[in-house]
């Protein structure tokens, strides 16, 4: 048996070094005795790991999950990750794309949570100003994170706060950082006082305040996103039952108030910050697009109420994609509730879909409109906003596994295939490269037909293409 010994905490360097060794010597997995945080041995190692051992090339995805997953609390951790690097190193190079290898799969739950702790760190730690002995500002800020992440947060406060001097106390380790080098510590306790008399606490919840939309008030969302476990530590969370209470009114002020000014949109940005996420179920995403969109890249327009997820069961054999909400859907929260929607869950009838068994989403998830007074006209999205939700819209796919996608009107029709097509010409079944696709009309363009023969036609037709679409559903079947 080999001995290994660690530091306490997230030992990567002590990993890595420990690694060179047995993959140089061959070690395998079952031979290593992994002590993390205990006394050298008293006896010394029969065999030591050679020092001067090569790097191991690894994947940079292999190397990635390495980072990650030293920084769980799991002690099995780094035996887990030397099973990981001896298949690789034999030749299983692109073994991370296998997800139900049951040594991959429970890696990327270890990842997912460490993730996720960074994540809340970043969120929900607060400075608090303290008095410097210099008469110098200082601040300090106490966290509990659940994972050994204090040093892989570093760069994120250095560069958030690099004009300041701070520390940052957590139960597992320390930062310091004096506006030129920062000291990684020990663990700490939590200090007295740190929220009486404070101005950088009253500056936050004054932030806060100021950029709380009312209109997004869900309060299951926000405790999902900032559980009870970080209040005490929040300066303003004491803001946030008046807030809800006022919300209503407020809504109804902005919505009157409010112009609609489209934002730039960085959809990169946006889905590299979405995929950092992975949301594991489709509930899941729905509550990142809830809660967790607009502090990445705001809503599509000022104004908009909220999110509109996708609505139906996972495992629907019919999925069908419209364009975005419109101003009913806004305000319900549920895709295709107004004129276009009735007229849709009308044809699917007549055409023997039963709303309920399908599911029901959009390209965009937001409303974009202009305000004309009290009235919020629709607007098309332009094909980056599209762009810009395209991620969720292929995530909530791969959840929901449809056998057939049917798309309404061009904006959907360009979400699925990435190109301009022409709905009334191209009609009907499409490949959409993962998922078999069928195009149709929009229900809105029926809308605005005129009445008469021509637009009694065009329903109809619109009813048929869904009842073919059935008929691919059940045939495939
Ligand atoms: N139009 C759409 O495309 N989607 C809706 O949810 C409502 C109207």
């Amino acid at each position: 048996m080999r001995r290994v010994e660690l530091k306490d905490g997230a030992d990567l360097d002590g990993f890595r070094r420990a690694l060179r060794g047995l993959v140089a010597l061959g070690v395998e997995p079952d031979e290593v005795d992994w002590n993390i945080g205990a006394a050298p041995s008293l006896f010394g190692d029969a065999a030591p790991l050679p020092a001067d051992a090569p790097p191991v090339p690894l994947p940079r995805p292999v190397g990635a999950l390495i980072e990650s997953v030293v920084c769980h609390r799991d002690p099995e951790r780094y035996a887990l990750l030397h099973r990981l690097v001896r298949r690789v190193v034999r030749g299983e190079r692109d073994m991370l794309d296998h997800h139900a290898d049951p040594l991959v799969h429970r890696l990327a739950l270890l990842d997912k949570a460490v993730r996720r702790d960074l994540h809340k760190m970043h969120a929900f730690l607060r400075f608090h100003e303290v008095r410097d002995p210099d008469g110098g500002e200082r601040y300090l800020a106490w966290f509990e994170p659940d994972h050994f992440i204090v040093e892989a947060t570093a760069p994120f406060f250095v560069e958030r706060f690099e004009s300041l001097v701070w520390t940052i106390l957590t139960p597992v380790g320390s930062l310091q950082w004096d506006r030129r080098s920062l000291t990684i510590g020990p663990a700490a306790l939590r200090p007295e006082g740190l929220d009486r008399d404070d101005r950088f606490a009253e500056g936050w919840q004054r932030y806060y305040e100021s950029t709380f939309n009312p209109a997004r008030v869900n309060p299951t969302a926000m405790r999902a996103e900032m559980p009870r476990k970080y209040w005490a530590n929040l300066p303003e969370a004491a803001a946030i039952p008046a807030m809800i209470r006022s919300a209503p009114a407020r809504v109804q002020a902005m919505i009157e108030a409010e112009a609609a000014v489209p934002r730039r949109r960085t959809p990169d940005k946006a889905v590299a910050a979405m995929a950092r996420q992975e949301p594991a179920t489709l509930a899941e995403l729905n509550r990142i697009i809830r809660a967790a969109e607009p502090m990445i890249s705001g809503p599509l327009v000022p104004g908009a109420t909220q999110a509109v997820p996708g609505e139906g069961p996972v495992g629907a054999a019919i999925a069908i994609v419209g364009e975005q909400p419109g101003d009913r859907e806004d305000v319900e929260g549920r895709p295709f509730v107004g004129p276009a929607g009735q007229l849709l869950t009308r044809a699917l009838e007549e055409a023997g879909i039963a709303r309920s068994a399908a599911y029901l989403t959009n390209a965009v998830k937001h409303f974009k409109f202009v305000a004309r007074g009290k009235r919020r006209l629709h607007q098309s999205p332009t094909a980056g906003e599209v762009k810009h939700y395209r991620w969720w819209l292929m995530k909530e796919l791969a959840f929901v596994r449809p056998r057939l996608v049917v798309t309404l009107g061009a904006t959907a029709a360009l979400a699925l295939t990435g190109r301009s097509v022409s709905v009334l010409r191209e009609r009907g079944p499409m490949g959409f490269g993962d998922w078999e696709g069928f195009v149709t009309v929009h229900p809105s363009h029926l809308l605005r037909l005129p009445a008469g023969e021509g637009a009694e036609r065009a329903y109809r037709d619109f009813v048929s293409d869904l009842r073919r679409a059935r008929g691919l559903v059940e045939g495939a079947g």
